[in-house]
């Protein structure tokens, strides 16, 4: 299995737009420790030539740009993207169905209910039907997006999207809202998981043994927004466990058996960000690879 991570950064990437936060000051100012991330998507494939993309990030054209696998390699008009599958409606992920307009046919999985939001906003319909197959897919039930790879979506603790909340949201619940994929191929599983609010029991049976876990980092701590003087909201509040601190995911992952353990969606306010740092030396410690974009993994 070939998979690559296109996109390390949570919405807004590193640097966000608009932030002149220490992390996003020293992305822009070029300094060698902090690289700059696009937002989150990863690109996956059996055999080099089919691949599935998980999430469509805002910055998708730049990625793909970046990404020679992802090249079109046949005649006047091709692209090796065969398959995308959604694991919410973050705009983070949904964005870049926009870009992947212009008449190339894929096909477009997701649950019900995150088509049903893309249903009901006829933005979307640039993907055309007829040229664009729209999939649901059931939770637990495995599917081929593309030849010789097996995927199983399933749910974890989230929320509906930003952009989609109505007062305030439900946190934690496990629903179609937000869900995790296993990727499966020649005997190799890789859990992919950008965003997920608590570590459940239910979610380490699920992953143990995994060769592969690319997991929600989003926030090294509950508070982090907040101590970077950048907003108001928890980790919790916007549905992403932190790394560190009490029912943190190194800690609560840390007696589960993972090949290789990598956060991914890393929000540009994670001092993890910063080589060199104290917080990056402790997470690289505990086992854990902190994600940046063009991370390809054999498994
Ligand atoms: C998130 O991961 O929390 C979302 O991407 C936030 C957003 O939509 O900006
Ligand atoms: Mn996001
Ligand atoms: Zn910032």
């Amino acid at each position: 299995m070939h998979a690559i991570v296109l996109g390390s950064g949570a919405g807004g990437g590193v640097p966000q737009w608009n932030c002149r936060c220490p992390i996003c000051a020293l992305a822009r100012a070029g300094d060698r420790r902090v690289l700059p991330r696009t937002q989150s998507s990863l690109a996956v494939s059996a055999d080099g030539d089919h691949w599935l993309l998980v999430n469509a990030s805002p910055d998708i054209r730049q990625q793909l740009f970046d990404t020679p696998a992802l090249h079109p390699r046949e005649g006047l008009r091709h692209s090796p993207i065969r398959a995308v599958l959604l694991t919410n409606g973050d705009v983070d992920h949904v964005a870049g169905l926009l870009t992947l307009r212009e008449g190339q046919p894929f096909r477009l999985h997701a649950t019900r209910g995150i088509l049903e939001s893309i249903g009901a906003n006829r933005v979307f319909d640039v993907m055309a039907s007829g040229v664009v197959e729209r999939v649901e897919i059931a939770l637990d039930r495995p599917f081929a997006p593309v030849p010789c790879l097996t995927v199983t979506l399933f749910p974890v603790p989230g929320k509906v999207p930003l952009w989609l909340e109505d007062g305030t949201p439900e946190i934690g619940a496990e629903t179609e809202s937000t869900v995790g994929a296993m990727i499966e191929a020649s005997g190799k599983r890789l859990a992919y998981v950008p965003g997920c609010a608590r570590v459940t029991d239910g979610l380490k049976a699920r992953i143990a043994g995994v060769d592969a876990l690319l997991f929600d980092g989003t926030v090294l701590a509950d508070d982090d927004m907040i101590r970077a003087g950048v907003g108001t909201k928890t980790g919790w509040r916007m549905g992403h466990v932190p790394m560190t601190g009490e029912g943190g995911s190194v800690e609560a992952l840390a007696d589960v058996p993972i090949g290789r353990r990598v956060f991914v969606h890393i929000n540009n306010t994670n001092p993890v960000l910063v080589e060199g740092s104290e917080e990056r030396h402790a997470i690289e410690a505990a086992g854990w690879i902190v994600a940046q974009d063009g991370l390809a993994l054999r498994l």
